[in-house]
């Protein structure tokens, strides 16, 4: 298996280019299950979980042209997808497993076909994560659901039928599957407690491009009217924010400067003015972010992870590579997942004084990391890894590097580019 080598202490000079967002570009590429013309998705970053959900989609009878980069654009590739018959409804264990966001077909082939058959997802393991409001919010629209050895068997032969889901926690996931769901669906559908991510906003741009009925786009309380049919569109996803905000902390922890070329600074705010209050230095460019800690020290801040506008609990593990270096404690909450601090005994082993209670972790900072060999299981939790071993003073080695490459593309390059002294140690 791969592993990441980094010699920590360079402060980060220099430009990076943000992809086009994983958890948008996942949910999008689903939406060409509903409907027989072509949906061309430009801006799709190169990512493990892309190529996993790609495999799923063939395999539903999705036919998919990787037309290169867009013409003046060097970054994303563009992806033709095309569902004009379904071969399969069924979404088998061995490719779910993989991944959980595969749930996201449910919705589309219901709609479409009037029935699926999709294996119980995994993916990473943080928490239970269970999929009851996904099914509940199907069952309201008309569906009949059963769980059968391990699948999810989903049916309604005359078509969903609008109704009103009233989403007890937020779900970014069940906000995407329902909307996609209802946008097909007889009659009106209101989702109320919606997510408000901006990938769900996105998911519905491209839906209303598709020819859907949707209004409160963007907030949570989101209305459809199904239509008969949708046809084809181009749409550009959006930039990776989270990925945004990772370099925002590796910046940050480094003590550099860094330019972040088409990233957004209205999807970072939160995670911006919480920076700012450390003491890093974060403005806003036509095109751009730029982040700047270039004197000063680090001050600890208090961070509860919330559903978006709030801070995102994808961030929670980076913030807290950060904050393990800042002057003083700093309280980090985990709101949304159950068991998301696995990072916290291998931030340990690098040097840094952390203790978790229930769902806070208070983080005393230090005045130095040592590398060592650590190695994480998810994706968020990995990269902070990254973070810490980017200002740990000697050789970090990160395990267990897929976790990293289902959700970075070129992290290793990137952060060379920038003055980083990390290499990929390539398993023979
Ligand atoms: C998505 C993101 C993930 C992010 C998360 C929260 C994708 C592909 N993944 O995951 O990176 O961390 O949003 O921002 O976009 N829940 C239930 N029942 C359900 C569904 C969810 O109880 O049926 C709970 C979950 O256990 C969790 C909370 O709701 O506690 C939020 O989860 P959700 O927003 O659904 O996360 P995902 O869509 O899986």
């Amino acid at each position: 298996m791969d592993r990441i080598r980094i010699r920590g202490g360079r402060p980060l000079e220099g430009t990076i280019a943000i992809g086009g967002a994983k958890n948008a570009a996942l949910p999008l590429m689903t939406a060409s299950l509903l409907t027989e013309e072509t949906l061309t998705l430009t801006n799709l970053p190169r990512l493990a979980d892309i190529t996993t959900l790609q495999h799923l989609l063939v395999q539903h009878g999705v036919s998919m042209t990787i037309a290169g980069s867009e013409a003046g654009e060097e970054r994303g590739h563009v992806v033709d997808l095309t569902a004009r018959r379904i071969a399969s409804t069924t979404a088998p264990y061995d490719l779910v497993r993989k991944m959980r966001a595969s749930i996201l077909v449910l919705g589309p082939l219901v709609a479409r076909c009037g029935h699926a058959r999709v294996s119980l997802p995994g993916g990473c393991a943080i928490g239970t994560r269970p999929v009851d409001l996904h099914l509940k919010g199907l069952e309201k629209l008309g569906a009949t659901i059963e769980l059968k050895t391990g699948y999810i068997e989903a049916s309604a032969p005359k078509g969903l039928r609008g109704a009103e889901i009233v989403f007890p926690v937020v779900s970014v996931g069940a906000t995407e599957n329902l909307l996609m769901a209802a946008t097909l669906a007889e009659g009106e559908t209101t989702l109320v407690n919606a997510a408000r991510e901006p990938e769900v906003a996105d998911l519905a741009n491209c839906l209303v491009a598709m020819g859907a009925d949707i209004e409160g786009i963007g907030t949570d309380r989101i209305r459809v009217r199904g239509v008969k049919r949708l046809h084809g569109a181009r749409h550009r996803v959006i930039p990776d924010r989270i990925e945004t905000g990772t370099y925002l902390m590796a910046a940050a922890i480094t003590g550099g400067s860094i330019r972040l070329e088409g990233a957004d600074y209205g999807s970072i705010e939160a995670v911006a003015k919480v920076l700012e209050g450390a003491g890093v230095e974060i403005t806003a460019f036509e095109g751009g972010v730029h982040v700047r800690r270039a004197n000063g020290q680090l001050t600890g801040v208090d961070v509860m992870t919330e559903p978006f506008p709030g801070f995102p609990t994808d961030m929670q593990a980076q913030m807290m590579a950060l904050m393990t270096m800042a002057e003083g404690a700093a309280m980090i909450t985990e709101t949304i997942f159950e068991n998301r601090f696995m990072h916290v005994p291998e931030l340990c082993r690098m040097g840094a004084n952390i203790n978790v209670h229930g769902s806070s972790a208070m983080v005393r900072g230090v005045s130095r990391l040592a590398g060592a060999p650590v190695m994480a299981t998810d994706l968020r939790a990995s990269v902070s890894l990254v973070v810490a071993g980017l200002a740990a003073e000697g050789e970090t080695i990160v395990n267990r590097v897929y976790h990293l490459d289902r959700g970075y593309e070129h992290l290793e390059e990137k952060l060379a580019a920038c003055g980083a002294d990390i290499e990929r140690l390539v398993a023979d």
